[in-house]
């Protein structure tokens, strides 16, 4: 399933209700468009007419009515919009006639299908090894843009929920952080090219009395973590549940904006940052296998062509090392510069069924990023490694 087209078509259905009918058709129908300010932008709001004795759930109802009976424009490409995403996605069918429902109650019901569809919770998985590879690089890029003084900006498009306590069942019942952040926790003694990583995870659990490690940072936790004051986050998640988690997390952070969107359509509109500088961290689950792939792809012939100094790191799992290959050729087929691939694999990749390793792909890949890189997983493997077979590369996809 591929979430890009859902909420795409549940943003184009929303934004063609809010520009709404001319103001002449709402007055007849007892409701009046005004311009209110909300966040420093002019936005338009349906109000009632004096002594219009309905909510306004009614009122708004009451308005698509009548661009269905008029057959406006609007209503032409609202229609439109409902219908693609019942068309594209199957389980969209679900939403029975979702182009006479009001558009609040058909997202809202889009939104729950979506999310009973998406069977992924990184809390089953927060901690493990391939955790520990994204975060320890995601750490190392944080710290090559903050040698300059200037300010630049984190983007997360596939946040999760930003911390995970390892007590509750989800992590409890799959055990994957024993053999992830586990390891380094009861290692009698850890690498220099780890201490920054191990640091913050304790920091995230300074409020343990007895210094247990009970919280697992997501990576909107780490970056915050490392980011300075004036740096700022911008934080993407689909999961109402994940994002809601995000929003408290980060409640009071002026630096961070979560947002409830498909990180995906919604990176064109962060990109370029005004800050000129930044990261951005693609990190999704994976569910859609090959068809993320793609998905990645389209979104990076986009961003790069947009944004062609930002640095985009993309995290990718490993069953077979043959199938990611399409993927890995991707960058120089399509003239993507600077592009730096690193492996981890705790297993031989001989078995289809399981998950062998991970890697990571840097656009724009800081300078002697390829020296620091080879280090870190040089230190990493022989603790994270599951068989003798366990290996690590660092590769140049692409150069200057
Ligand atoms: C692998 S987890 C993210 C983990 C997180 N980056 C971390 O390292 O802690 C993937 C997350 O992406 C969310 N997700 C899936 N598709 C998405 C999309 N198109 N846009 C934004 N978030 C998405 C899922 O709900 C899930 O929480």
């Amino acid at each position: 399933m591929q979430a890009g087209a859902v909420t795409d078509c549940t943003a184009r259905a929303m934004r063609v209700v809010h520009s709404g009918p001319p103001q002449h058709l709402l007055r007849r129908h007892g409701v009046v468009a005004m311009m209110v300010r909300r966040g420093g932008r002019k936005r338009r709001r349906l109000r009632a007419t004096p002594g219009y004795g309905g909510c306004r759930h009614r009122l708004h109802w009451r308005v698509r009515q009548h661009q269905r009976q008029g057959k406006h424009r609007h209503d032409h490409a609202r229609k439109h919009a409902a219908r693609e995403a019942l068309q594209t996605e199957p389980w969209a069918a679900k939403v029975q006639h979702a182009q006479m429902v009001p558009a609040r109650i058909r997202r809202c019901k889009l939104r729950q299908c979506y999310d009973a569809a998406m069977n992924y919770h990184h809390a089953f998985h927060a901690g493990n090894f391939a955790d520990v590879f994204k975060h320890a690089i995601l750490l190392g890029l944080i710290d090559t843009l903050k040698a300059k003084p200037t300010p630049f900006c984190y983007i997360d498009t596939h946040a999760g929920a930003g911390r995970y306590d390892l007590r509750h069942e989800e992590a409890r019942k799959t055990g994957e952080f024993i053999d992830g952040m586990q390891r380094l926790h009861i290692a009698t003694s850890l690498p220099e090219s780890l201490r920054r990583y191990f640091d913050l995870l304790r920091a995230a659990n300074a409020g343990d009395e007895n210094g247990h490690l009970h919280i697992y940072p997501g990576s909107p936790l780490f970056a915050s973590l490392a980011l300075r004051a004036d740096d700022r986050l911008v934080l993407c998640e689909t999961q109402l549940a994940e994002a809601t988690a995000l929003k408290r997390l980060f409640a009071g952070d002026p630096r961070v904006g979560v947002h409830q969107r498909d990180g995906y359509t919604a990176l064109s509109g962060f990109i370029p940052p005004h800050e000129r500088r930044g990261l951005i961290l693609i990190d999704p689950p994976f569910e859609a296998q090959e068809a993320e792939f793609r998905t990645i792809e389209s979104t990076l012939a986009k961003t790069c062509a947009r944004w062609s100094t930002g640095i985009h790191a993309i995290w990718y799992p490993i069953k077979l090392r043959r199938q990611t290959l399409p993927f890995l050729r991707w960058f120089a087929a399509h003239g993507v510069k600077k592009t730096l691939v690193a492996e981890l694999m705790i297993d031989a990749d001989d078995s289809p069924l399981r998950l062998n390793g991970c890697g990571m792909v840097v656009v724009n890949a800081p300078w002697q990023f390829d020296r620091w890189l080879e280090r870190l997983l040089a230190d990493l493997t022989p603790l994270l490694a599951r068989s003798p077979r366990a290996s690590h590369r660092v590769e140049w996809l692409t150069h200057e």
